[in-house]
């Protein structure tokens, strides 16, 4: 049994490269000194806990007491967890009838976790927020897919993603069979997004007869780590509204942001700032608790927020979200503490916030050493990353390494990858995965090794790529 759909779909960041790393990890455990490295350093996936991202504290007490709410009788219990963390979990449980986190729940999730969730954007936006607008999903993927498959019905469907792109879009268009409209973000310019493009492609799309339906902007992005400015997301705005499209707004990164000159807007704020409300312009914003300094990418949470759409659509949506049943609890309960996280006055601020910043901070300098070590290589050029968690340098490649992968039949970017791997351990996503202007070649490496390993990760790239280039140099 093969569908067409699923053999057009490609997930780049769990690829060929990373099989080929396992297959050596294996090969390490069994044979020590079997390769020239004694461990894989993964930079290949944002996983920050799989790299020994610390979870925060307060987020795990309030998840064992949820879970195991007898503790909360516990006489012991005042010595072992946070004043804080009991109190918040004894609120979140008497919302939860019979404090059964085992249950089912509504399909949009627990309304009392979606007020909370309001509550937050609310005081992150400075604009009201409806819980009713709120679907507590598992992760920000199956946000999007749900939305893809409400989106799209047949190939002249389409959705106007951003190139290079983060691959679950590519993915997600091609199972539910409508077609990618790319526009490309521009390398020269920091990665950034003009609408001179957004207009080219989309009036292209539309001469092929394509009817285009919605517009996915990553922001921050993945893999690029820009940082979009309020007047070009204006722009961005403006332009969905003029044309018609649903803004599709993935802001997994919002708390991810390293440069003091950026700082993070939802598109549900901009428009509201722009004066544009409910008739004016649909908008789904991708919120997750698997990135920003909380990192759970295991526990399965996110939302989406839901605005701008006629009851009818709302009730497709509902339909949709009630054949999934629901989100799991436990996500759900992290989705309402990653928005609504400890405030000023909480006995525990302070340290919530110690090790908050202490992984923000972190973040920034290892970004910050990683895009250093690729300028200062031959013929590599590298972004800033101003939020997320990579960098995606280009490599200028030389006519010799172009023909050794064409012998190898593979892309350029994937040779260069698969030779890394092979000599040094270090494991990067090659940009095709992402999609790149043609004739450029670029690779996708996380900031998120541990900060003690970034020196190795540099050394053994900075080495491999002095080799590669006294092999390949025209
Ligand atoms: C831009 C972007 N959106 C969505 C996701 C999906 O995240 P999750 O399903 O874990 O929430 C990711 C994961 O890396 C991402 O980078």
């Amino acid at each position: 049994m093969q569908k067409f759909e699923v053999l057009e779909c490609e997930y780049a960041v769990r690829g060929e490269i990373v099989a080929l790393a396992q297959r050596m990890e294996k090969e390490l455990l069994i044979n020590p000194g079997s390769h020239a490295f004694d461990e894989i350093l993964y930079c290949n996936i944002g996983n920050p806990h799989s790299l020994g991202q610390q979870p925060i504290t307060f987020f795990r007490e309030v998840l064992a007491l949820c879970e195991h709410p007898s503790l909360l009788e516990r006489n012991e219990i005042k010595g072992l967890f946070s004043e804080d963390a009991i109190k918040r979990a004894s609120q979140i449980l008497k919302q939860i009838p019979g404090k059964a986190t085992g249950a089912y729940s509504h399909s949009q999730g627990i309304k009392e976790l979606r007020d909370a969730i309001a509550e937050g954007i609310k005081a992150r936006d400075d604009f009201p927020a409806d819980p009713n607008d709120i679907f507590l999903t598992n992760g920000a993927s199956p946000a999007v897919h749900l939305v893809m498959q409400l989106l799209i019905s047949t190939e002249k469907d389409g959705i106007l993603c951003p190139i290079p792109q983060y691959p679950l879009y590519s993915a997600s268009i091609a199972l539910h069979g409508g077609t990618l409209v790319p526009y490309y973000l521009d390398e020269a310019s920091g990665w950034g997004l003009e609408i001179s493009e957004l207009k080219k492609q989309l009036e292209s799309a539309k001469s092929k007869g394509i009817s285009v339906r919605a517009l996915v902007v990553i922001n921050p992005g993945n893999p690029t780590g820009q940082v979009l400015t309020k007047e070009n997301q204006e722009q961005i705005v403006k332009f969905c509204k003029q044309e018609g499209l649903v803004l599709l707004a993935d802001e997994v990164y919002q708390a991810n942001i390293y440069v003091p000159d950026k700082k993070f807007h939802s598109f549900k704020k901009i428009s509201r700032s722009m004066g544009y409300g409910e008739k004016d312009i649909s908008l789904v914003s991708f919120q997750s608790v698997s990135k920003g300094y909380y990192g759970e990418c295991g526990k399965r949470g996110g939302y989406m927020e839901i605005t701008g759409f006629s009851a009818d659509v709302r009730e497709q949506i509902y339909k949709v979200a009630s054949v999934n049943l629901c989100s799991n609890i436990s996500g759900q309960i992290l989705a309402s503490l990653v928005m609504n996280p400890p405030k000023v006055g909480d006995h525990i601020y302070e340290s919530y916030c110690a090790e908050r910043d202490g992984i923000l901070s972190s973040l920034a300098r290892r970004a910050k050493r990683l895009e250093a070590a690729f300028n200062s290589l031959e013929n590599v050029t590298c972004n800033k990353a101003e939020g997320a968690m990579y960098l995606f340098p280009c490599i200028k490649l030389p006519e010799k390494a172009i023909k050794a992968a064409e012998e190898a039949d593979t892309t350029p970017d994937t040779f260069y990858c698969r030779q890394l791997l092979n000599a040094t351990g270090v494991v990067v996503v090659p940009g095709s995965g992402f999609g790149q202007v043609a004739g450029t070649w670029h690779f996708r490496c996380t900031v998120l090794p541990p900060e003690n390993k970034i020196p190795d990760v540099v050394s053994r790239l900075t080495d491999f790529h002095k080799a590669f280039m006294n092999e390949y140099r025209d």
